[in-house]
């Protein structure tokens, strides 16, 4: 992210104004001790005195004016769920409430931590904060002027194989989903998140529908890469693994491609474990992917918060959805000038194997 920690805290006390009478005081989480609030919610105290006070000057007094909750309930109401994918017993019987009436209150609160995203997902504008995400990308892989990885990530839905609509959410893979855009650093902070779309979309196609695709392709973000997997097609801002190494210098980019790549695949994990909505956010029409997208984003939100708060990962065991990568594209349909530009990278950086190769103590930098 742009800002080192400290700063980054002082950004948000500023925001929050130090002098908020309603910061610190008594809310329906100190009812839990620390074990029980990591077990409810995936979420240690202070993070959650933080999400409660970032959301308290987001909400609208309106919306909590028609609730018969309090907002720090329905904080509470919403942060269970998406630590659990459903709504626990003791969670509904302390505030009263059923299963479907948290849906309405989860949507209101998804969409107000969602809006937190321009101050929480930042991708790096400032060409220091550039030069530090590709330095430290760099730093990992060995892979220059990377600004953060690229992948389509998929979120499995409910859909009714009754409906018109049913077909379109299948996904490659053959099961229903929504997918949205993720852009991570090489510390696997979500840099950006956009889009929500049915689950046969592939991923070139969001890419080039994104507004960062966009960006990147007009070259607004300057001479910077993200990488992506081999379901992209290599562009001039998307760099590809190759299909068929044919040297070891190609073998050892294409392995340094999957290190940085990889680190996508455990952002993912961590937050569908943390966040076990992700798993399954249930039923799913094409009229509805606002709320889905409400959630993700949200997600993505507090899974930032989290990793700035050092929360403890998730050990959860059970299988996570392996993060699918696209058919390979055929490489005659590539940009010469992209397959320029990567060939050149190679031949800059991977052509001696001393070069290439980063020292055993920095290589394990990666925290699951
Ligand atoms: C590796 O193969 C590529 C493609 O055939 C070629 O352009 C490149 O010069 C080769 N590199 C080495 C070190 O042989
Ligand atoms: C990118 O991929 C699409 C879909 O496969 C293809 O039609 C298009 O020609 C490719 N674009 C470039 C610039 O190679
Ligand atoms: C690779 O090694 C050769 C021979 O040892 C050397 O001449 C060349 O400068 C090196 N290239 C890079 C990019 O380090």
């Amino acid at each position: 992210m742009a800002f080192a920690f400290p700063v980054w805290l002082a950004v948000q006390e500023e925001l929050l104004g130090n002098g908020d009478s309603d910061s610190g005081s008594v809310s329906c989480f100190d009812e839990f001790d620390d074990e029980a609030l990591f077990r409810m919610f995936h979420l240690n105290r202070p993070c959650i005195a933080f999400i409660l006070d970032a959301t308290r000057i987001r909400m609208k007094t309106a919306a909590l004016k028609k609730s018969t909750l309090s907002l720090d309930e329905m904080v509470m109401v919403t942060l269970n769920y998406y630590a659990h994918g459903a709504s626990s017993t003791s969670i509904l019987q302390r505030v009263g409430q059923t299963q479907s009436d948290c849906l309405a209150i989860i949507s209101i609160i998804s969409g107000v931590i969602a809006g937190m995203s321009d101050q929480f997902i930042s991708f790096p504008l400032a060409h220091d904060a550039k030069c530090k995400v590709a330095f430290k990308t760099e730093k990992l892989c060995g892979i220059p002027n990377v600004l953060g990885v690229l992948a389509a990530a998929h979120f499995r839905i409910r859909a009714s194989p009754y409906e018109d609509t049913f077909r379109s959410f299948v996904n490659s893979w053959g099961y229903t989903s929504v997918v949205s855009q993720i852009i991570c650093d090489s510390d696997g902070n979500v840099l950006s998140v956009e889009k929500c779309c049915l689950g046969r979309t592939f991923e070139q196609e969001l890419w080039e529908s994104s507004f960062k695709g966009r960006e990147m392709e007009e070259e607004i973000h300057g001479p910077y890469w993200v990488i992506g997997g081999k379901g992209y097609n290599l562009s001039k801002h998307v760099l590809t693994p190759l299909s068929e190494p044919a040297n070891d210098s190609e073998t050892r980019f294409n392995e340094a491609h999957t290190k940085i790549h990889d680190v996508m695949q455990t952002t993912l994990c961590c937050m569908k474990k943390r966040f076990r909505c992700l798993m399954q956010l249930g039923f799913a029409q094409e009229s509805s992917l606002n709320k889905k997208s409400n959630i993700i984003k949200a997600c993505s939100v507090l899974h930032n918060i989290a990793k700035k708060f050092s929360v403890p990962p998730l050990s959860v065991a059970g299988k996570i959805e392996p993060l699918h990568q696209g058919k390979a594209r055929s490489e005659p349909e590539i940009n010469p000038e992209a397959l320029k530009a990567r060939q050149e990278l190679i031949k800059a950086k991977f052509l001696n194997v001393s070069s290439s190769r980063i020292p055993q103590s920095e290589r394990i930098t990666e925290n699951v």
